[in-house]
């Protein structure tokens, strides 16, 4: 048996849930491949797909809602399923609650042809880490350890569930969805607002192009004047967490520094260079 899982990851999170995955499933004799939809494109996720018996598509959530980027992946480059139908299954990761996470964007999904064989809710340390959520922001290694540990075991207890035929389907209540809708309809009526509100500080900035590069949707740009975003932003806080100087500011404050280091992903090896498009190379 062959899987291929498709992530989108801000911060770290959905990236190192999909990498339990993969030990899981091998774990299993099912050899998986993980891709970042930040890194593929129609032809190769196609391609993939047909090979595969399973396909996981995971990302974090915004508000009880998915973010602008995996909307666009499920839209315009997830194929229709292919005749041999593999297993779709479908995970969120979260500070605390969704409601019907895994399920939000499930009706484009069975639009295109998919059914989904399992769905579930995984429990991530917190990555907003602007002083707007000051209680529940903690960058504690030890905190952050004992979550990870946790959230392996619920990741092997769902492919596990998996393998025996009888999957996790979490959120998919008409309560789940009742209660995300409280979350996700203000999200989404102020989403515009605050999308705007990431901008650099050209006194702090040192010009590196870091955010630049590892922008997921290429909302910043490095001008004469410095870094200038587009309206593009889709809040993963990708360059609020990883500026190497903290000059990036949400809401006109860039990171306070007593508060510790910003959220830099669940473990130390996490980069996001290892995730995001090439954009340097283009
Ligand atoms: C803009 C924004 C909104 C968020 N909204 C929620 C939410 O509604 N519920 C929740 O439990 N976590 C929420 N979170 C926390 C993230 O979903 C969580 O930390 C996730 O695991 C981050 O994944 P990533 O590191 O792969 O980007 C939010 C994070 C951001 C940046």
């Amino acid at each position: 048996m062959q899987a291929v899982i498709f992530y989108f990851s801000g911060t770290g999170n959905t990236w190192w849930c999909s990498e339990r995955m993969v030990e899981h499933l091998k774990r299993h004799g099912i050899e998986s491949q993980m891709i970042s939809i930040e890194q593929t494109d129609p032809q190769e996720c196609s391609r993939s797909i047909c090979a595969a018996d399973l396909v996981g598509i995971g990302y974090p959530i915004y508000g009880s809602d998915l973010p602008d980027s995996v909307k666009h992946f499920i839209d315009d480059i997830l194929p229709t399923a292919p005749p041999q139908k593999p297993r779709l299954f479908l995970y969120c990761t979260q500070l605390m609650f969704s409601g019907d996470g895994a399920y939000v964007y499930a009706d484009a999904i069975r639009n295109r042809g998919w059914e989904i064989y399992s769905a579930v809710h995984l429990l991530m340390p917190n990555n907003i880490s602007m002083s707007i959520m000051p209680l529940l922001f903690s960058n504690d290694p030890v905190h952050i350890e004992r979550r990870l540990a946790r959230t392996d075991m619920r990741i092997r207890h769902m492919i596990d569930r998996m393998i025996a035929g009888r999957p996790l389907k979490q959120g998919h209540s008409r309560l789940s969805t009742l209660l995300a809708l409280m979350q996700r309809a203000p999200f989404r009526t102020y989403f515009p607002v605050l999308r705007d509100d990431i901008s650099v500080d050209d006194e702090l900035c040192t010009r590196c192009g870091r955010c630049v590069e590892i922008c997921p949707v290429g909302n910043l740009e490095l001008t004469a004047e410095g870094v200038r975003a587009s309206g593009q932003c889709i809040l993963c806080l990708r360059c609020y967490n990883f500026c190497p100087v903290s000059a990036v500011r949400y809401r006109g404050r860039t990171h306070d520094l007593r508060r510790g280091i910003p959220y830099r992903g669940p473990v130390p090896r996490f980069r996001p260079e290892l995730i995001a498009a090439h954009r340097h190379h283009e």
